[in-house]
């Protein structure tokens, strides 16, 4: 078979461990060509890509980023981009394509497998919002990165009496933050699943102060909202593709903390930090597990499919189940025990 592989959205880490992996199971058990397509669908539609082999692959699996580089360039944006797509598929002959990315590219790939395009799904994302898949390779890697960064925000806050707002990445859900402020010890964690009101913040925090001496970690999700009516966010910014722009959460609730309440804050956003260097071992391990899946369901004909992880076992699963649905942070988890910790 000749297998194309491409890497599309924002840069995640496990993405060198998750095609190191497609390449060492395709060539060694199956004697495939595999062709890395570059940057994303920019490389599919550009016809930019480049041979890759074992070789090529030596020291991958520790190393961030993406050998391929990647982009949000999307088919939508260039002339009659998707039948493009296809057709520079067919005439490089590429028996299947494995396209590692989050939503955007996942909703590509569903839209080529329409066309009669032969494409197998591979979910990344540090902000696992992929639906009917426990978890998505690069979660648990920033999770690590920003518990870390909670830890060390802990004691320069204790030291100066102050509310230490932190700000995480995960879009309009709350995964990183509900995890990571879990794993930090935060004393509130704001995400875009339970619309927040400052006021109800604020009293959290005066109670834990009561005593005096105080040290706080509060933990906003970038897609983190106000309760209607509760607090003045400003006008909605859009970015270049008009979606709304986020970040500047953790900014708006500092400013309003200390304003309300009177205790010193400081503000720090985590961004991309959290999306840089090595993978951890277990993003290193799902990411080969996924990796030898793709390649197996391309040699099953099983196009159309996502690779997912279900309990301790790799699955397939549509694509069209997967796109246009967003996983939330489950009640049980939020509710059930990030909320007890609560003051
Ligand atoms: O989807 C991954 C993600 O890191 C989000 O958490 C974040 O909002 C976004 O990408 C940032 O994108 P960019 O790299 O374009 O700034």
């Amino acid at each position: 078979m000749r297998l194309g592989i491409l890497t599309g959205g924002g840069d995640c880490p496990g993405l060198n461990a998750v095609i190191r992996a497609v390449v060492r199971k395709a060539q060694k058990d199956f004697d495939d060509e595999i062709i890395g397509f570059r940057d994303g669908w920019a490389g599919v539609l550009e016809s930019r890509f480049m041979p890759l082999d074992i070789t090529a692959m030596r020291g991958a699996l520790p190393r961030g980023g993406t050998i391929l580089g990647t982009s949000r360039s999307h088919p939508a944006y260039y002339e009659g981009g998707f039948e493009r797509a296809r057709m520079n598929l067919d005439q490089m002959g590429i028996d299947c394509l494995i396209a590692i990315g989050g939503d955007g590219t996942l909703a590509v790939s569903q839209r080529l497998i329409e066309l009669g395009g032969r494409v197998i799904g591979v979910p990344k994302t540090i902000d696992n919002d992929i639906a009917l898949t426990d978890f998505t390779f690069g979660f648990n890697t920033a999770v690590q990165i920003a518990t870390d960064l909670i830890d060390r925000l802990h004691t320069t806050a204790e030291s100066h009496n102050r509310v230490m707002v932190v700000e995480v990445m995960g879009r309009n859900v709350g995964h990183v933050a509900t995890h990571a402020g879990i794993a930090g010890g935060a004393t509130v964690i704001l995400v875009p699943e339970y619309p927040f009101d400052i006021e109800v913040v604020c009293e959290q925090l005066r109670r834990r102060h009561s005593g005096g001496r105080y040290a706080s970690i509060v933990v906003v999700a970038e897609g983190a909202r106000p309760r209607e009516g509760t607090m003045d966010t400003g006008p909605v910014q859009l970015d270049e593709w008009g979606n709304p722009k986020l970040g500047g959460m953790g900014e708006l609730v500092g400013r309003a903390i200390s304003d309300r309440t009177g205790f010193e804050s400081r503000v720090t956003v985590l961004g991309h930090v959290q999306r840089g260097g090595t993978p951890s071992a277990y993003d290193r391990v799902l990411c080969t597990r996924f990796g030898v899946e793709a390649a197996v369901a391309a040699h099953d004909h099983d196009f159309g499919k996502m690779v997912a992880l279900k309990g301790e076992h790799i699955v397939r699963v549509p694509l069209s189940e997967v796109v246009g649905r967003e996983k939330p942070v489950a009640a049980e988890l939020f509710e059930g025990v990030a909320e007890v910790f609560f003051p």
